[in-house]
């Protein structure tokens, strides 16, 4: 509809702006078409009548009226009016809406066309660090990088997870050394259970022996010299960290499996070259023996150009100078178009310096896209950072199986009747749903409290609150038994608004897709399950005294809103059920 609208304005500007200097497409572009809240407004309102009150000098009423004037018939638009203070409302034309939702029932993409430009793009995200526990601030770049990578692959986007795992640095010469004597003491292979006692326990022995640090510092050299037996405990370290992370994952139903692990590692023999070419180029200078990048950009406390050091003077790399690499990489090797990064706020500055030198390098074409997607700290209902009660960090894995066990005691308190396998699996959906669902739900870019009771409610905007709007138009189904669907026909306001709403989802997944926002989808499933409970208390379906043309007609709206929730929970990656 948005589109026909354009069209419409784009014709009748042709005629306005006919002796003015200004283009059509340079207002179109900059053109609001909204879906009205109002109703009496009609469904679609449009500013652009504001927006040529400047540059043609004149008052906007009497613009839009020039606008409205010109505007061509078109069958989808029943009427238009001129509302102060110059805004053109567009009524649709109903017998449009119910073809619009009818085929949009027959469309298995429920009318959410793929891209006309596909693009490659390289999402990275999740990136936790070796031998460390996946804590819960990991859960945030990981749930919310994977529902935008999903978004961006229904829209036919060629995506490259990108999981730019820590597994690279000066730490591991001390952890070898300490899986070393692990493995002597036990007189075998060891499993990792728990990261953080094991790494506090080999920083303690770095920092207690003398003999165990002088080995520990040895073995860093000889694992950047590609010593064999350094590799393989090192190789040890990430294949047990990756097996673990991998069970979250899986748990989690996100979409990352071990073939998108590109570490920091990765880039470890295009880093001589990098600083080389730097230096070639004169964008990094020699300082006392390190190698630094100057940017006038960033300025420390006393003005001066801040330095980023590439190259220590003792021949050590940085996350700078890997991040640097992995760009070039990016964009060389797997020809990206766009690249998103999901870190936390804190690490803008660190992309920009990298981008910043990456450009003054010449190594990012202009039409590529680099995008840094922060977003804000977890937060506990005390408004500090969400800590275990003893104060440590909350690990992911016992947030689940938390969220599990709350979830187990929500079924038992509204008397549930599943039982087995799919009360597990219910149990399973709802808990990840919820915890996801949370996260997914915040504007990114803010912090957000970690709040038990409201994400696991049944009532707001939560997972469970649509999951429970799905399971419910699947029981009218059941109650239904084969009752045949009917085209849809639009009776009432309740029917009207769902309708315009459905309507409205692939905007809400394109929204998602260029913004990097899962949020946006999520209040949109919000307000439409709000809207389908409205037509549902308003319109009696299997009710005795409804005819059957209405009937079929309103359960094809049912399943048009179940498919769509379906379709947009699975988007963000939370699943649906039969029954709850
Ligand atoms: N491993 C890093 C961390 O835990 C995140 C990596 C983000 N990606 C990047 N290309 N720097 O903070």
């Amino acid at each position: 509809m948005k589109q026909t609208i354009l069209g419409l304005l784009k014709d009748s500007l042709s005629t306005v702006l006919k002796s003015s200097d200004i283009s059509e497409d340079s207002i179109l572009n900059k053109v609001h078409i909204d879906r009205t809240k109002d109703k009496s407004h009609g469904d679609f309102a449009t500013n652009v009548a504001m927006l040529l009150s400047k540059p043609l000098k004149q008052n906007p009423r009497a613009i839009a009226e020039m606008i409205v004037n010109n505007l061509k018939e078109n069958n989808n638009i029943s009427k238009v009016e001129i509302a102060a203070p110059g805004f053109i409302n567009f009524f649709v034309n109903t017998k449009s809406l119910e073809q619009a939702l009818n085929s949009m029932h027959q469309d298995e993409r429920l009318m959410v066309k793929k891209d006309s430009v596909p693009k490659t793009v390289v999402v990275d995200y999740s990136a936790p660090n070796v031998a460390k526990e996946m804590a819960v601030h990991h859960i945030r770049s990981t749930v919310i990088g994977d529902a935008v990578v999903k978004v961006l692959e229904f829209l036919g986007h060629n995506v490259i997870r990108a999981n730019h795992i820590g597994d690279w640095g000066t730490q591991f010469g001390m952890l070898i050394a300490y899986l070393e004597k692990v493995e002597n003491e036990s007189g075998q292979g060891m499993e990792l259970s728990d990261f953080e006692a094991f790494y506090r326990a080999a920083k303690e022995n770095y920092d207690s022996d003398e003999a165990f640090a002088v080995k520990a510092r040895n073995y860093v050299v000889q694992l950047q010299g590609g010593d064999e037996y350094c590799h393989k405990m090192w190789r040890k370290l990430v294949d047990m960290t990756t097996e673990q992370n991998q069970k979250l994952y899986d748990r989690l139903d996100v979409s990352l499996t071990k073939k998108d692990i590109m570490g920091e590692s990765m880039y470890n023999d295009m880093l001589p070259l990098v600083v080389d070419d730097l230096l070639k180029k004169g964008i990094a200078t020699t300082d006392q023996g390190a190698v630094v990048v100057y940017l006038p950009q960033f300025k420390n406390k006393e003005g001066e150009p801040l330095g980023n050091i590439i190259r220590k003077s003792d021949g050590g790399y940085l996350y700078t100078t890997t991040d640097i690499a992995c760009v070039k990489y990016r964009i060389e090797t797997l020809h990206a178009d766009r690249i998103l990064y999901f870190t936390d706020s804190r690490q803008q500055q660190h992309l920009e310096t990298v981008w910043a030198i990456c450009n003054k390098a010449g190594y990012v074409p202009d039409n590529i896209s680099l995008e840094h997607c922060p977003f804000g700290m977890m937060l506990g209902k005390d408004g500090k950072p969400f800590k275990t009660r003893s104060g440590g960090t909350v690990k992911l894995k016992d947030l689940l199986d938390e969220s599990e066990k709350k979830v187990t005691e929500l079924l038992k308190a509204r008397d549930s009747k599943l039982q087995g396998e799919e009360r597990d699996s219910v149990i399973h959906n709802i808990a990840i749903g919820a915890v996801k669902y949370a996260d997914l739900s915040k504007n990114r870019t803010t912090d957000y409290v970690f709040d038990w009771e409201q994400m696991l409610s049944f009532d707001g905007n939560t997972a469970p609150y649509l999951q429970y709007a799905y399971s419910r138009i699947q029981a009218i189904f059941r109650k239904a038994q084969n009752e045949p669907l009917g085209p849809i026909t639009i009776t009432n306001d309740t029917e009207e608004d769902l309708g315009n709403k459905l309507l409205a989802f692939s905007d809400a997944v394109y929204s998602v897709a260029s913004k990097s926002m899962p949020n946006y989808l999520c209040n949109y499933l919000f307000e439409l399950s709000n809207l389908f409970m409205h037509f549902y208390e308003a319109c009696p379906v299997l009710k005795e005294g409804v005819d059957e043309k209405t009937r079929q007609s309103r359960l094809t709206l049912c399943d048009l809103t179940a498919k769509v929730l379906k379709q947009g929970l699975g988007l963000l990656g939370i699943s649906v059920m039969e029954q709850m």
